[in-house]
């Protein structure tokens, strides 16, 4: 396993402290901290999940709302942003307001475990491999032709349609993966 992904799943899981500790109280502990991902990443993950006019985008932990935000405002869909945190809910809110789509995105306090996920199109995760393979239930509800693109994290189990490395300038290299609904569950030896 490359150092990096040690490191970056560590720092995700909580195990590095944030510089900037939340004031308000989360529904619950986030079961993974706010790391946003780069917006050159975000627009190559809108891309790989083909977001097309009239669809429904779901950002499950939405941090500071950019991937809804990005939606919503390079594709003119409707987005909605999901986060477990309220300090980043009030993020999110503000990144709408400031971006102009408030009639395009919504933006949720809510625990992703307990969403109904049947009316999104597309589902963009920059999460933890385990918490990835924990929303497999509700990830095989959605549509079939559903897009699931993952920043970073593979879903164990589940074989991808595409896998694609870019590396921003300045920055280390990400991983994207997708998947298409029905998920193509691997086999088990
Ligand atoms: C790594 S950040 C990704 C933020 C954003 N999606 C991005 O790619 O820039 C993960 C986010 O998930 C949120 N989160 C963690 N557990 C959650 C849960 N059970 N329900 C909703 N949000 C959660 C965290 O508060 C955090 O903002």
């Amino acid at each position: 396993m490359r150092r990096w992904f040690v490191v970056l799943a560590a720092a995700l899981a909580g195990f590095v402290v944030p510089a900037a500790a939340s004031q308000e109280k989360p529904l619950r502990e986030p079961d993974v901290i706010f790391v946003p991902t780069p917006q050159e990443v975000v627009e190559r993950m809108l891309e790989l999940a083909d977001v097309r006019p009239g669809e429904v985008v779901y950002d499950l932990g939405c941090g500071d709302g950019r991937i809804p935000v990005t939606a919503s405002k390079k594709y003119g869909v409707r987005s909605w942003g999901f986060d477990i945190n309220p300090v980043r809910v009030k993020e999110s809110l503000e990144n709408v307001e400031r971006n102009h789509v408030q009639h395009l995105v919504t933006i949720k306090l809510q625990d992703i475990f307990e969403l109904d996920l049947s009316k999104a199109d597309v589902i963009t995760l920059y999460l933890l491999p385990q918490l990835n393979v924990k929303l497999i239930p509700q990830l095989d509800k959605l549509k079939p032709g559903s897009r699931i693109v993952s920043h970073d994290f593979n879903m164990e189990g589940v074989r991808p349609k595409r896998e694609v490395t870019m590396t921003p300038p300045g920055g280390r290299e990400h991983r994207i993966y997708l998947w298409v609904t029905p998920l193509e569950k691997e086999r088990r030896n």
